[in-house]
């Protein structure tokens, strides 16, 4: 077989390019004259979305394949277990394999900043480490079967809100040691084949066409060999972002051929500066050798997806597949919360209540959206177990309303059932959480609490029967106060299509609940970290909170900050008790080449076995550099039988002391004390086990401590009184956005910027009815309205046609008229 180089060496300049920008919505450009199959890829990272006729459609409904349902990423990622992410992504990869896709789009582990974030279901975390480790590995798994894994999204798309224009202005510390940490150590622990640069900008750039962000930190500085997909539609300018590193832009409904076989071959045409008094003008030229990186990247990624491998048949009939999304769902959801009526002897004569019992939401909405293969709810898992007439089922609430209002007849009637069923039975399973209308990708929930009609249901049924377990299936952290008063509490977030049967495994104790939370659930969205400033506006978001996202804040903050569940927390039905702290050395020489050992014993003190989970954190004792208090540096979860002990061991490499130093740009450590904690969860009180070592330092770094007050000392109030301490982390002053509603409008003018002129109102109402989404209040007509103009080539609009919607939209005519005859594409 030819070499890639020898191929590549075949390919005309045509043909090159034709590698840089999607074929139709789902597959990228192969060149057949020469052995080159196209690259088929598909979303994504709770199940296979395959779209049959390679189309461009969301949700769960466009997919015609019926394919398994897996966990949504929030809920895996509680299950802390490596092996089990590593046989998921295999198992992922043999289903891509039997139908022809070469490329999972996921994982998804962008940084979980705040709670409010409405695709944090399709997230791993708050913590990069830990991101990093399971994004790991699930790469291994769904590449040991030859279907690439693409990391997702690179980097600072926290929030859904004007996701496509938004700023994210963050200091480059935090940048490197919060937002990309779990993309580098993804990268460094296995290599994803491909990675996919996010829709909105980071400090004034856009992801996609940053220069510093693709190449300087990814391809330069972490040596990726991968290739850089653009998100579907993030390509403001295609010349400029391949030139930065962007190897193909993601679909692609207009032909690029012409515009980049121009910039290809066109030399740089430099400004008149000085002469003419303006802006020099820059016509970006495409490099030679940008082009040529890009080939190889893409050769290199068609022959790997196309390698032979002798593969087991993958056949979803068989169970495999399905019992394994049980598996993960059983092993990640989380027990809060169990005054010892778990686990029951039986769901014989078990109220069960709420909509969700029967009618659960496998996974969040949007682009991670599968049907499932084979999904069972809860209920009717409980009445496979003890048939129909010995369970006792009542809806409780309509999922899609929001309020309660005791004039509503069918609302209170709906209540009234239910209180009367509980009031029947010995014991309550009641299902609260959130419909597609309240969390989805696309937007961002306005509010952290439960619908009030369910909230009221609560409080009727624990009234009448207080033995209520309940369950909260949400894709993340809601405010559960009011549940204080159960029995019993199961965090399921989205739990795929094994949800019903995961749950009712633990319910009835066939499955011990090992799930420990991957993020904090707050008492209250107003103390986060980032409240007052979280999403920002269109313009920008401002990452003024720093390294301190999700427990770092909690740990640091003055008095330490009380949450309702800590990062890390999780029951078991089993009592472990964690002793013997053994570290192999108290002052190692060099982390890099000997990683510190840490040994610590595990003893079951029950009869009943189950998975223990150790977290060692570590704590800087003294330094100048401010750091949290404690950050997760290892973890694993360990099988212990009832009334037995095992020895874990674990490792701390350097990467684990390490912070990330501006000055230098690279992540050095400070030398001195550092506890090694195990603990139950990231808190002072959940701390179990401690050891000191002494680390050696790379340099002496200098205390900043008089002039970034509040990142020594993060406040109880949080971040948002402090911008001039903000502006110093940052280095610059924030800059002053424009008013995006006033003219002149540019092809990132969003939908709403321009809805009040007449071509506005054109393309407001078309929008509506491709959408079919006309109702303002829902959150989809919101997202609807902050999609930049630029985006409607999405829906089969030329890229004249969008820019003359732009002049149009700025009285511009003529200028309309001219693009709309003289313009390419
Ligand atoms: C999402 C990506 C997804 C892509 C294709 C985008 O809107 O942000 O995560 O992979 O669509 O569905």
């Amino acid at each position: 077989m030819a070499k890639r180089s020898e191929k590549a060496k075949r390919l005309t300049l045509s043909e090159k390019i034709r590698l840089m920008y999607g074929e139709k919505a789902w597959t990228i450009h192969g060149v057949p004259r020469i052995g080159i199959p196209p690259v088929r890829v598909s979303d994504g990272p709770s199940g296979l979305r395959y779209m049959p006729n390679d189309v461009m459609e969301v949700g769960s409904d466009a997919t015609t394949k019926d394919s398994i349902a897996y966990p949504c990423s929030a809920l895996a990622a509680c299950s802390f277990d490596l092996d089990l992410m590593e046989e998921y992504g295999r198992m992922l990869g043999l289903e891509c394999k039997s139908a022809g896709v070469d490329v999972v789009l996921g994982p998804g582990i962008n940084i979980k900043r705040n709670p409010l974030c409405g695709r944090n279901f399709e997230y791993y975390s708050e913590d990069p480490y830990l991101s990093g480790m399971l994004a790991a590995s699930f790469t291994k798994g769904t590449q040991s079967v030859g279907v690439g894994a693409c990391l997702k999204h690179f980097a600072c798309n926290s929030q859904e809100s004007y996701r496509m224009v938004n700023n994210s202005i963050v200091d480059e510390r935090t940048l490197h040691e919060i937002y990309l940490r779990a993309f580098q150590i993804a990268i460094d622990e296995c290599s994803p084949w491909a990675i996919m640069a996010s829709y909105n900008k980071i400090n004034g750039t856009y992801a996609c066409e940053s220069k510093s962000l693709l190449l300087d930190t990814l391809k330069n500085g972490w040596h990726y060999s991968g290739v850089v997909l653009s998100d579907w539609g993030a390509v403001n300018d295609p010349i400029l972002c391949h030139e930065n590193g962007l190897d193909v832009e993601m679909p692609c409904f207009v032909n690029r051929q012409g515009l980049l076989f121009l910039a290809a071959d066109r030399r740089v045409i430099v400004g008149k500066e000085g002469k003419t008094g303006k802006e020099p003008k820059t016509v970006h030229r495409l490099s030679k050798k940008r082009i040529n990186d890009i080939t190889d990247r893409v050769l290199r990624l068609s022959e790997r997806t196309h390698a032979p491998h002798k593969l087991p048949a993958f056949d979803l009939n068989d169970g495999k597949a399905h019992q394994l999304a049980v598996k993960i769902a059983e092993s990640s959801m989380i027990l809060t919360k169990n005054n010892g009526i778990l686990p029951l002897e039986s769901v014989k004569g078990l109220a069960v209540l709420g909509e969700l019992a029967a009618n659960p939401r496998l996974g969040g909405g949007g682009s991670s959206q599968v049907k499932g293969f084979a999904p069972k709810s809860f209920l009717q898992r409980c009445i496979e177990a003890v048939g129909e007439g010995n369970v006792h089922y009542s809806r409780g609430y309509d999922l899609a309303t929001r309020e309660f209002d005791s004039d509503d007849e069918n609302a209170a009637e709906l209540i009234v059932d239910a209180v009367d069923v509980a009031t029947r039975c010995p014991n309550v399973i009641l299902f609260l959480g959130t419909s597609p209308e309240q969390e989805s990708e696309g937007f961002d929930r306005l509010s952290l609490r439960l619908p009030d009609n369910q909230v009221e249901l609560y409080r009727r049924v624990v009234e009448r029967n207080p033995n209520a377990i309940v369950v909260i299936a949400t894709g993340g952290p809601v405010e559960v106060a009011f549940a204080e008063t159960s029995a019993a509490e199961i965090l399921s977030y989205f739990p795929g299509e094994g949800g019903g049967e995961a749950l009712y495994n633990i319910i009835t104790g066939a499955t011990n609940p090992s799930g420990h939370l991957a993020e904090t659930w707050p008492k209250r969205n107003y103390e986060t970290p980032s409240f007052g400033f979280y999403p920002g506006d269109q313009a920008q978001s401002l990452y003024r909170e720093g390294i301190y996202v999700g427990y770092r804040y909690y740990v640091s903050a003055e008095e330490e900050k009380a949450v309702r569940f800590p990062f890390g927390y999780g029951l078991s039905y089993t009592q472990f008790a964690f002793e013997n702290l053994r570290v192999s050395s108290k002052k190692p020489a060099n982390l890099e080449e000997t990683p510190l050992k840490v040994k610590v014993s595990i003893k079951n003190n029950t009869k009943v076995g189950g998975a223990a989970l150790v977290q060692v954190y570590v704590r800087p004792l003294e330094g100048n550099v401010f750091k949290a208090k404690r950050t997760l540096q290892a973890f694993k979860k360990v099988y212990v039988d009832g009334n037995r002990r095992v020895e874990v061991e674990l490792e701390l490499s350097r990467r684990a002391f390490e912070h990330y130093d501006t000055e230098s740009g690279s992540f050095l450590v400070e030398g001195g004390k550092y506890a090694i904690e195990i603990g139950q969860t990231c808190m002072d009180k959940d701390i179990v086990l401690s050891g000191e070592v002494e680390i050696p330092g790379d340099k002496e770094f200098p205390s900043l401590r008089t002039e970034l007050t509040v990142y020594y000392k993060p406040p109880k109030d949080g971040f948002w009184l402090y911008d001039d301490v903000y502006e110093k982390l940052l280095g610059y002053k924030v800059p002053f956005p424009d008013d995006p509603r006033a003219r002149p409008y540019t092809l990132n003018s969003t939908i709403e910027n321009i809805r009040n002129t007449w071509i506005g109102r054109i393309l407001v109402r078309r929008a509506q009815e491709v959408t079919g989404i006309e109702d303002e209040k829902n959150p989809l007509y919101r997202s609807m309205l902050q999609t930049p103009i630029r985006n409607v080539v999405m829906n089969g609009i030329s890229d004249k046609v969008a820019q003359a919607i732009v002049d149009c939209a700025n009285g511009r005519l003529i200028l309309a008229l001219w693009h709309l005859m003289f313009r390419k594409g």
